[in-house]
């Protein structure tokens, strides 16, 4: 299949540069803190496995906290994204998340971090056994960590609430739904996962983020975001009763600069037991 099919949104030669500008937004309002399970990352003999890992920039971020030797996985679907040359400590490899996982892979990984993808593997199965799957990678004590934005959460004002009204069709459509962000954790329970917790964090968006320019980089990845969304709406040929879908990006930027917003994340994370 072409790569351009693979991916859900329009245009993913642009994709990383999108990904990056919303981590580094991320990561700085979260005060650097990518992993919020209590994980003691200066053992050495770590493995950690990316599911969804786009170029690595979760593992290359990740490096300077480690202690050597280490091994650092990273999988997704579109070859095309992995860097030239891998950084150290570092493979890639291609895996679609829909699928079970190869058995060497079950119970070796000492945390398995996944961030915005189970929509990508929605179309073939559900947000449940995707999460089952990469549960079974978990190593007996390590963790596992997935982040996803709640589109039911909070929304201030009624441009960012049609946006999220809008991604809530669209991802209906991709065969996610709703609902699968809040219930992650509940899930990792179901998985006989130990000390699950649900955080969930709403980062202001826009000029309710008061610090530098980093509320308006937010705003300006989310947009972005939202016009691919828009995009993808129309080549599945989705309307939603009541909302204008060109005039969704343009009105949620706006709302954004002068009233602010906010992007609800949803992080949940849980330990694997030993027995
Ligand atoms: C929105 S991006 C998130 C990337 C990165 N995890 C982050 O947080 O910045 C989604 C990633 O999941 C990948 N992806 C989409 N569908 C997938 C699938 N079925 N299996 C594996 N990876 C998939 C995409 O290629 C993309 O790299």
């Amino acid at each position: 299949m072409a790569e351009k099919q693979k991916y859900l949104l329009p245009e993913p030669e642009k994709e990383i540069g999108r990904l990056t500008e919303q981590d580094s937004v991320i990561t700085h309002m979260m005060k650097g803190v990518r992993i919020l399970a209590p994980i003691d990352f200066k053992q050495p003999g770590f493995q950690i496995l990316d599911s969804g890992t786009a170029d690595g920039l979760f593992l290359r971020s990740i490096q300077p906290q480690l202690t050597e030797p280490y091994k650092l996985l990273g999988f997704d679907v579109m070859e095309s994204f992995f860097p030239p040359v891998a950084p150290p400590h570092t493979t890639f490899g291609i895996h679609d998340i829909s699928e079970p996982w190869p058995a060497e892979l079950h119970n070796a990984n000492d945390l398995v971090h996944q961030r915005f993808t189970i929509p990508g593997g929605a179309k073939k199965a559900t947000p449940r056994e995707i999460v089952h799957y990469l549960c079974q990678l978990v190593k007996p004590g390590g963790y596992i960590q997935l982040v996803e934005m709640d589109i039911t959460g909070t929304a201030l004002g009624p441009a960012m609430r049609d946006a999220w009204t809008v991604t809530g069709a669209f991802l209906t459509a991709a065969g996610a739904g709703s609902d699968y962000a809040k219930s992650m954790p509940g899930w990792l329970v179901e998985e006989g996962f130990e000390n699950v917790v649900d955080r969930r964090v709403d980062l202001d968006y826009g000029v309710r983020y008061k610090e530098g320019d980093w509320g308006v980089r937010g705003a300006k990845v989310i947009v972005e975001s939202f016009r691919g969304v828009v995009g993808a709406c129309k080549m599945m040929n989705i309307e939603v009763p009541g909302i204008d879908l060109d005039t969704v990006p343009e009105r949620a930027e706006k709302e954004l600069m002068t009233e602010g917003g906010v992007y609800p994340l949803v992080f949940a994370y849980g330990q694997k037991p030993l027995a």
